[in-house]
């Protein structure tokens, strides 16, 4: 018997000590080399984001697809998603600020799904009411990243159920019950709206496609704690006619408190995660007492340096707080040296996370201003919406 490995990642449970190594066999994605990423700079024809260009994405499916219907000139949309359970914190804007770097640099029209169905479904003391809230606040906060209005699509699920209604039932038909039991782990307790929500999440994938009545290729960075869903819809995708999504993977980012844990949203430990929405002597308090990879004495650090790759503050610059590859050199660089003390380097990153917050909170209410009119609550007027992928023209008819 192989040995037992101490993590879990699905969709609705992220647990242990990962092995992002192991969990691409496990997964069956491939990883994305230099090469790739070379080729992604150059069809961008600019730099590439903190995240890719420091490893923090490390896996993907179909990538160079993308890259191959780009370069024929053919459009591709990216497309990624939110669970609404409570307030974003830092991590939760990984794949969003990607999202956001594809627009800029190929024009990519951009989908949001917030799935405060998912939520009420998956966490069973949250009420809709209540997920539907977060779900507005939180699409403020992702819109306020800077999604061009005209290129930007948001499905809210209890709201945009008439639009994707028609697809989610041409999906839930291929998707075996036996299939969704051993993706997701479910037990049989679960109830059925999680064993259909999984089809809502294809949705998105699709719709492009399905509207233009022609193949839009799909392009979905995410956590790879999402990857599951999206396997279901690659398997499904030809037999309904639409092109399979591509997809980008992230590491899940490590809690403040220590590397065991990631980020997360609920739970006993609040302090883990800095939320957008924590005031500055907040920002303050749980920076203080983050994790680190400093010595016992300020002595033994001067003299022998710290270890960056453990420490939760090293983390935060990384992602997303010295997007300059000159700083972020030189912390790394002085942290290992012993140059920079802890004390000193999270006073640096209080002033720049409170600095940044403030500029998003700004951003944050003029989104709110055109964040309605994302939300698509109905198919364009005038489609046929009883058309499906396999039987608009130049698709093989699926049987
Ligand atoms: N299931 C995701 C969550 O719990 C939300 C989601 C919906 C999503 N569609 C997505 C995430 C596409 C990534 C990509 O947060």
């Amino acid at each position: 018997m192989p040995a037992k490995d101490e993590f879990t990642v699905t969709p609705y449970e992220v647990k242990g000590r990962i092995d992002y190594a192991r969990l691409r066999e496990l997964f069956g994605t491939e990883d994305l080399t230099a090469a790739l990423l070379d080729r992604l700079r150059a069809a961008a024809d600019r730099p590439l984001p903190p995240s890719l260009e420091r490893g923090v994405y490390y896996s993907h499916r179909d990538l160079g697809l993308i890259l191959d219907a780009h370069a024929k000139g053919r459009p591709f949309f990216v497309y990624s998603g939110r669970g609404p359970s409570g307030p974003l914190h830092t991590s939760h804007l990984l794949a969003f600020e990607l999202c956001k770097w594809f627009q800029d640099a190929f024009g990519a029209e951009m989908w949001i799904q917030i799935t405060d169905d998912e939520k009420v479904w998956a966490k069973t003391d949250l009420p809709r009411s209540e997920t539907y809230r977060w779900g507005l606040e939180n699409l403020a906060d992702l819109l306020a990243l800077g999604f061009d209005p005209k290129k930007t699509h948001v499905f809210f699920d209890t709201r945009s159920i008439a639009a994707m209604y028609p697809l989610a039932v041409d999906v839930a038909r291929k998707i075996p019950y036996s299939t969704v039991k051993a993706v997701f782990g479910f037990p049989p307790s679960t109830n059925v709206g999680l064993v259909f929500y999984t089809a809502l999440q294809t949705v998105p994938c699709f719709y492009p496609s399905w509207v233009a009545g022609k193949d839009v290729p799909c392009l979905i960075p995410c956590g790879i704690d999402q990857d599951p869903h999206f396997r279901v819809t690659r398997d499904l995708a030809e037999r309904l006619g639409y092109p399979k999504p591509a997809l980008l993977h992230s590491q899940m980012m490590p809690g403040l408190l220590g590397q065991d844990r990631v980020m997360s949203t609920t739970g006993e430990q609040k302090d883990n995660a800095l939320f957008l929405s924590d005031p500055p002597k907040e920002v303050e308090r749980k920076l203080k007492k983050a994790f680190t990879g400093g010595r016992a004495t300020v002595e033994e650090q001067r003299r022998l340096g710290a270890t960056p790759e453990i420490c939760s503050v090293w983390a935060l610059w990384k992602t997303k707080f010295a997007p300059e590859k000159a700083e972020f050199d030189q912390i790394t660089g002085d942290c290992r040296s012993g140059a920079l003390l802890c004390g000193d380097c999270k006073g640096m990153l209080i002033e720049r996370v409170n600095g940044e917050f403030a500029r998003h909170r700004a951003a944050r209410e003029a989104a709110k201003a055109w964040m309605e009119s994302t939300i698509v609550e109905h198919p364009p007027h005038g489609m046929d919406v009883r058309k499906a992928g396999a039987e608009t023209p130049n698709r093989p008819v699926d049987s």
